[in-house]
């Protein structure tokens, strides 16, 4: 049985030391919560750092940790406080976490931070081998461990491996500043599944694979090297119940009717975070000092509950936001503060789950206004809370991902702070009716897609990838198969070899005419044309062709299967018309002006617009615009418009790879037929290949070929190996 490993920096557990003591929290933040509630589902263990330095523990104490965690299913990583120190309040707290959260002036980089993240990341691989095996599967958690995936494949090839970003993947143009950025996505792509709290992270994410390593996506899947990387939107939900369900607690009911009486008849605007920069919380105290300054009415009725719970509070910026945070209540309290009533309520430190119920329960309006956020659970929470009543109302910035499921809430922009507070009025004023309608939508959908069905989702993605993975392995071309394809080769009497060539038997290049073949290549298709019948099938022209390899004993199929050269002399398979040229290539020009990099190539038959060098993003949304402008022009003519691998060409409809290869099997009694592709163009000529066919894709994707293997260099080996197996045999 397969189980699950859960892997992320904090441990739902954080051990502290206090008065010499030790002692044994639960963590807060999104990921240690959220993932709690998950683990009764799954056969689970858990891989994480303690919260205690290695130093200030003793080797006594160390087992003791061990111990109590292993009881809650938890394995412990210790750091020293060195490590901490780079790792954890360094390249996480210091780098990555500000330029995700688009503070790039916050982001502090050194070399030395980054060195320690990799050592800590290599750590918790040793940790995770020590209980994962290739079967498991492996779900590693948040921006402290993006490297892990990749050290992980290293190590166990075939284990699944998930990967969940719980903060936001920034765009492009801001990650990009990142200087090890090429790093970290080599990193996360060592996972099967890469999951995002919002598809807009996702894209992001996607872009920039494709921008700093060059990687083509097909509907969120990523090809990388023999693998398939799954890229996708999980939203992160709650567990409803836990949250609707609390008011019936009588240990909450007793405390709602104590801090009801504690706060007198006022009106409650609650606000609950770690005290973090990116949560917003000046800019709300702003907009309440705003909204009691020109709402005088409301002095006196209404109190703010703020909560912030003190987080990473050795980061500078943490610090100065205490100071400030400490300020600015101070400054609101003073001003407007009465014998009787405090405008703002500040408790800075962690509540536990049941003193929070009470606050969302009593709470009329709660202000979740993060000026960035992966995705914010304290919203979710206070509309589930009101599961019972459908009364409350929750303000939200849209710059949390939570907005997006969320849209019922009274949406604000956390920087423009008089709409804060005109939101502030308009969530006090808000007919009770209304209220009830708004949170009734977003409780059924908080309802149905919870906590659970997040980690099943993603776990049933892991499964998919699973299975794609064991089907994948059944198509590889591995020693036992090549001997008994090599065997039937030497069998044969008339063995015919179609072969496409860019992609195929070379590398891409940046312009076609720069894939020459290089030597290797030649004398390798000379000694396999003296064993059998090869033909080189390509999208290139004829002249190309013969002045590449007109002079060894092949045959060429060119443009597509347009040309065919069998025996010595250039033949076309139909009588073609070329003159729709004139009208087409016009076209094709104008996206070439508007498409810096790209470039059109023309044949006798055919023209192929072509975008490898240019901006990918640019690219492949001109390229969709440009396949449609054709098609829409080409639909009562007998032409086709086929997309390659970077590449758009026109031709005609009729004629294919397949076409070509079918004239070229009819016109011979062959008895063992092999053939090799890598792109959409190649698929034609599978199509008509008979089962015993020997049918070979490069690279991933989805494909018609019984076989596949990983890049050029892997055909060449198959190809040598049908030489060296036909000459040993004479
Ligand atoms: N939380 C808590 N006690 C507190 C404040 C917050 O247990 O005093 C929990 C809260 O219930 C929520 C999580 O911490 O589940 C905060 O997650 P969120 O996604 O809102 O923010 P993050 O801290 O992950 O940035
Ligand atoms: C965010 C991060 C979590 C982290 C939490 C608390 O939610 O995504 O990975 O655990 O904040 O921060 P801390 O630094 O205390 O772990």
């Amino acid at each position: 049985m397969s189980k699950l490993v859960i892997v992320s920096n904090r441990l739902p557990v954080s051990v502290s030391r206090r008065k010499g003591e030790l002692h044994f929290t639960p963590s807060v933040g999104g990921v240690a919560t959220g993932l709690s509630s998950i683990r009764r589902r799954f056969e689970s263990v858990w891989v994480g750092w303690p919260g205690v330095n290695i130093e200030d523990v003793s080797s006594s104490e160390v087992e003791l940790i061990k111990n109590r965690l292993s009881g809650d299913g938890c394995v412990p990583v210790f750091l020293s406080s060195h490590e901490v120190g780079a790792y954890y309040y360094g390249f996480c707290n210091k780098t990555i976490w500000p330029l995700f959260h688009y503070f790039y002036l916050y982001m502090d980089y050194t070399h030395d931070y980054f060195e320690e993240y990799k050592r800590v990341n290599e750590k918790f691989c040793e940790k995770v081998l020590e209980v994962a095996g290739e079967d498991d599967f492996i779900w590693v958690h948040d921006y402290h461990l993006m490297l892990l995936p990749a050290m992980l494949r290293k190590r166990l090839p075939n284990a699944t491996i998930g990967f969940f970003l719980h903060i936001p993947f920034p765009s492009y143009e801001v990650y990009r500043l990142l200087p090890p950025r090429a790093e970290i996505l080599e990193g996360l792509l060592g996972a099967d599944v890469v999951g995002f709290h919002t598809y807009d992270y996702a894209l992001h994410f996607i872009f920039s694979v494709m921008y700093l390593l060059g990687y083509e996506h097909t509907f969120g899947e990523i090809a990388v090297g023999d693998r398939i990387v799954k890229v996708d939107a999980f939203p992160m939900g709650i567990d409803y119940e836990k949250f609707a369900s609390a008011v019936d607690n009588p240990r909450v009911i007793r405390d709602l009717k104590r801090l009801r009486r504690r706060l007198g008849d006022v009106r409650v605007i609650l606000s609950v975070d770690r005290l973090d920069y990116t949560k917003g919380i000046p800019q709300r105290l702003e907009a309440f000092d705003l909204f009691l300054e020109r709402y005088p009415e409301y002095r006196e009725k209404v109190t703010m509950i703020l909560v912030g719970v003190p987080t990473r509070t050795g980061v500078e910026h943490y610090m100065m936001l205490k100071k400030q945070v400490d300020e600015l209540v101070g400054k609101i309290n003073g001003k407007y503060g009465t014998v009787g009533w405090n405008p703002v309520w500040y408790l800075y430190r962690s509540l536990p789950f049941h003193s929070l119920s009470v606050l969302y329960n009593i709470a009329d309006v709660a202000v979740v206004t993060p000026l960035r956020d992966g995705m914010n659970l304290i919203a979710k929470e206070y509309v589930a809370s009101k599961d019972r009543t459908g009364e409350g109302v929750l303000v939200l910035s849209e710059f949390a991902g939570a907005a997006k499921e969320l849209g019922e809430a009274v949406l604000v922009n956390p920087n423009d702070i008089d709409e804060l507070c005109e939101s502030l009025r308009e969530a006090l004023d808000m007919p009770v009716e209304e209220q009830k309608e708004r949170n009734t939508l977003m409780q059924a959908r908080l309802k149905r897609y919870t906590v659970s069905r997040w980690a099943e989702d993603f776990m049933d993605s892991m499964s998919e990838m699973k299975q794609l993975k064991s089907a994948h392995a059944h198509r590889k071309v591995d020693d036992k198969v090549l001997s008994s394809f090599v065997e039937r080769f030497r069998e044969s009497l008339r063995p015919v070899f179609f072969l496409d060539y860019d992609g195929t038997l070379v590398p891409f290049a940046s312009r076609p005419e720069k894939a020459l073949p290089d030597e290797e290549l030649k004398e390798l298709l000379g000694s396999l044309s003296r064993a059998a019948q090869v033909v080189i099938i390509s999208g290139r022209d004829r002249s190309t062709l013969d002045s590449w390899f007109g002079t060894l004993d092949v045959g060429l199929v060119a443009e597509h299967g347009v040309w065919i050269k069998k025996d010595g002399g250039w033949e076309t398979v139909e009588k073609l018309d070329k003159s729709w040229k004139e009208q087409i290539k016009p076209i094709l020009e104008l996206f070439v002006d508007r498409t810096p990099g790209t470039f059109i190539e023309e044949k006798e038959y055919s023209l192929a617009w072509h975008y490898r060098m240019a901006d990918p993003d640019l690219a492949v949304r001109r390229a969709r615009e440009l396949k449609n402008t054709l098609l829409q022009l080409v639909a009562n003519l007998n032409l086709g418009v086929m997309e390659g691998n970077k590449v758009i060409e026109v031709k005609d409809a009729r004629i294919n790879k397949g076409t070509a290869v079918s004239r070229w099997l009819s016109e011979g009694e062959w008895d063992f037929v092999f053939a090799a592709g890598d792109d959409v163009t190649d698929e034609d000529m599978f199509a008509v290949l008979s089962d015993d066919a020997i049918s070979v894709k490069v690279g991933m994707g989805h494909t018609r070929a019984k076989y596949i293997v990983e890049s050029y260099r892997e055909v060449r080996k198959l190809l040598k190996a049908f030489v060296e197996g036909k000459v040993g045999k004479e």
